[in-house]
């Protein structure tokens, strides 16, 4: 499907890397515990393995929080843009005892944004949903190519384009096309639903055993965050696969009448999905969120996966990190607890 998209090789990640031109990236070695493949960078006298900082956004969220578990397995120098560091010194701390070194800011404070950008030649951006965020998401292109970054891999989403009808998708599509035609290497991540979705419908599950969505008989190749971060990692790690559009999914196409009989089975309970009308669950999405254009948003994305966009599957997840993505039994069984009863 990317057929005209630029492929590189192993050699281009000296483009990322200049001054490591005369360093041997050897040897590919595989980790004992993952069939993890990583360049493995060596300086050129003292033979000692090199990889340099990282910048990371969004680290506290979803994704985020699931990378910095695996930092250390895949070797990674990381730094993180972390925002309301004073007022939520519970997160910060848990990335620090990550490891990661933590730079207080927030994506909209261009002098942080700079400040964590600076001595990066790799950044990951990721950006909760909101209305802001292809404005943020230009600035922070601008100044990573200010501050010397070489690489940035974006967290898209499966469809994104400047011609999709809904708005986040065209967001997404924007903020790809904004980072292509800035000159840096760019690598997008495109996941397809995340099963850690069902965990917002989780307390319906538990007092209720059925959940409300507008989904119709849409399917999805729903895909597992911690498989997101893993290959987020194993792209940061694999040249050969960077500057490139991923479309990652999970490995199997899923109604959310499939998801209620796969949690039934394993919670061994009756579970299940109750289709509701489109303006029926934006007015009760209504009533809980606040938010207008996350609300709209919301009900868009939906509604395209109602109309069979989700229905996604290929094996682009295994190519690039040679495992295999987790199936929903096995998110059903790691989860259970939210949605056990009592
Ligand atoms: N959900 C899906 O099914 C799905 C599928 C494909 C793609 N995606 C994409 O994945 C992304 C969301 O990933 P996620 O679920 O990991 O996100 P998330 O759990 O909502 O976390 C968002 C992260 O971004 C940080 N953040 C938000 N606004 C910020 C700002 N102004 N400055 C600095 N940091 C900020 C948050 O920090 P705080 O902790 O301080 O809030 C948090 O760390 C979106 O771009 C979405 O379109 C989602």
């Amino acid at each position: 499907m990317y057929s005209q998209m630029t492929q590189i090789n192993a050699d281009c990640f000296f483009e990322f890397y200049p001054q490591m031109t005369q360093i041997s990236a050897e040897k590919e070695t595989k980790t004992h515990r993952h069939n993890i493949i990583c360049v493995n960078l060596r300086h050129p006298r003292t033979h000692q393995r090199v990889m340099t900082m990282i910048l990371f956004t969004g680290l506290t969220g979803a994704v985020g929080t699931e990378i910095v578990k695996l930092l250390p397995e895949y070797g990674i120098s990381a730094r993180g843009l972390v925002r309301n560091v004073a007022t939520n010194r519970g997160k910060a701390e848990a990335l620090r005892q990550g490891g990661v070194e933590i730079v207080p800011g927030d994506l909209a404070d261009e002098a942080a944004v700079r400040a964590a950008l600076t001595g990066c030649e790799q950044a990951f951006l990721l950006m909760a949903n909101c209305r802001e965020q292809l404005e943020l998401e230009k600035n922070f292109v601008d100044r990573a190519r200010q501050c010397g970054v070489r690489h940035i891999v974006k967290m898209s989403a499966t469809g994104a384009g400047s011609d999709s009808p809904a708005l986040l998708k065209r967001y997404h599509g924007e903020a790809e096309e904004y980072i292509r035609q800035s000159g840096l290497a760019c690598t997008l991540v495109r996941p397809n639903f995340f099963m850690q979705n069902l965990l917002h419908v989780a307390a319906a599950i538990v007092a209720q055993d059925q959940f409300f969505m507008p989904m119709r008989d849409g399917q999805v190749g729903a895909i597992d965050v911690r498989d997101v971060a893993h290959f987020v990692l194993s792209i940061l790690t694999r040249p050969d696969q960077a500057q490139n559009t991923w479309e990652i999914t999970g490995p199997e196409l899923l109604s959310f009448h499939d998801i209620a009989g796969q949690l039934s089975d394993v919670m061994e309970r009756e579970i299940s999905y109750v289709d509701v009308p489109p303006a029926r669950f934006k007015q009760s999405l209504q009533q809980w969120v606040p938010d207008d254009w996350y609300v709209q948003t919301v009900s868009e994305l939906f509604e395209l996966i109602a109309q069979g966009s989700g229905a996604l599957l290929n094996d682009e997840y295994t190519r690039v990190t040679g495992r295999a993505p987790t199936s929903l039994r096995q998110f059903c069984q790691d989860y259970a607890s939210f949605f056990e009863k009592g």
